[in-house]
């Protein structure tokens, strides 16, 4: 007999059956793309740590979108990230008015709109600006606005501030444009600090972190039952508590639990501690080293001193001690360390590890 398919999506970037969450979020952004103008949500940066599920919402989001008459632009900073804008574009202004065509515009045919009038399809007609404002106009005779979403923000990538100028024109010539970007947490605050994308400050942050408990568990539900098995209450509890509110996790959790489960229908409290012990496994993989990696010296030696509390909470005075230096030092390791999502602060003056299994990455690896 064929297994049947794991319903989980533990990949970067890929669409989850079920979005767990973000319902607030979504909320606001959707209601942005609804009455358009000016409502600061249509400039948006996505902000949070690796498999917190930015790409996702991007995706997410872009889809929606074009349900209110925008058509979205998806591409990742990266050189060249101007021309695929241009043809990103296009593509979809091209797909958008073939589904729109036949109820909206019965007598003009596809090319008649998007062929021959569209001239920036030629490189040589003007710059990136003109050929952008000729296309936005097309865009808005035909009462459509452009979704732009930039993917993983890269603070270094010159291609990207000039954007952030130009795009900062398309706003005050009020273009039905809408821009949402994602990053990590430090590449964020860079890009930020750039003298040139200082307009970009004045964007709505959102910082994505942790999907409540019940919003997991309704989600684990959905997608396994929609799949064809069910789970016990309890193995559902352990479920949610392995995936500890981290949208990759939970995607990781889900996935091994169901290869354990093989043939059978109903999944047990033991197939899920089987499922976590090899997710667990993958997280450290797909994120707690990444992550490492690109800590800095002062980083890591800040974690360093908070590992003899055994990966309860941390004072900041004894880390402060135990590093030989002062509060105020301390202090600026601590700020770069909860922007990236790898501690917490939930108490004055104490921190705790916020990223899963690092602790236990850490303690290993020592
Ligand atoms: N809201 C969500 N609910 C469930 N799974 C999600 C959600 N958002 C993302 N995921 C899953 O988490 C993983 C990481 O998502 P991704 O968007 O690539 O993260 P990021 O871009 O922040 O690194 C993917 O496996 C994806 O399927
Ligand atoms: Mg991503």
């Amino acid at each position: 007999m064929a297994l049947s398919p794991n319903p989980f999506t533990p990949t970067f970037g890929k669409r989850p059956h079920v979005l767990a969450g973000r319902n607030d979020l979504l909320q606001e952004i959707e209601y942005a793309l609804r009455t358009g103008g000016g409502d600061p949500n249509l400039c948006s940066l996505f902000v949070g740590s690796r498999g917190v599920g930015k790409t996702v919402l991007l995706s997410y989001v872009a889809s929606e979108a074009a349900k209110y008459g925008w058509v979205s632009a998806n591409v990742t900073a990266r050189p060249g990230m101007l021309e695929d804008i241009l043809e990103r574009a296009t593509e979809a202004a091209d797909s958008y008015v073939k589904a729109q065509g036949r109820a909206r515009l019965t007598s003009i045919t596809v090319s008649a709109l998007f062929g021959a009038t569209w001239e920036y399809r030629d490189p040589k007609s003007g710059n990136w600006r003109t050929r952008m404002n000729r296309l936005l106009d097309t865009l808005e005779e035909h009462g459509i606005g452009l979704l732009i979403t930039v993917d993983e923000v890269d603070p270094t990538l010159s291609e990207l501030i000039d954007f952030a100028a130009v795009y900062q024109h398309f706003v005050r010539e009020d273009r039905r444009i809408a821009l949402f970007m994602a990053g990590l947490p430090a590449n964020v605050s860079a890009l930020l600090s750039d003298k040139t994308a200082s307009f970009l400050r004045r964007a709505a942050q959102h910082q994505l972190g942790r999907i409540e408990d019940e919003d997991v568990a309704v989600a684990f539900r959905e997608t396994i039952e929609s799949s064809g098995k069910t789970i016990e209450d309890d193995a559902l509890n352990e479920a949610v508590s392995a995936a500890d509110g981290f949208a990759y996790m939970m995607q990781l959790v889900g996935f091994r639990t169901w290869q354990a489960v093989g043939e059978r229908d109903v999944i047990e409290k033991e197939d899920v501690f089987r499922g976590a012990k090899s997710a667990r496994n993958d997280f450290i993989d797909g994120v707690v080293k990444k992550t490492c990696e690109e800590l800095s010296d002062g980083d890591l030696a800040f974690l360093e001193a908070m590992m003899p509390d055994g990966g309860a909470s941390s004072k900041l005075a004894d880390i402060a001690k135990r590093m030989g230096k002062t509060a105020n030092y301390v202090r600026v390791y601590k700020t770069r360390l909860l922007e990236q999502g790898v501690i917490a602060a939930r108490r004055r003056g104490e921190v705790t590890f916020e990223m899963p299994w690092l602790y236990e990455y850490l303690v290993e690896k020592v």
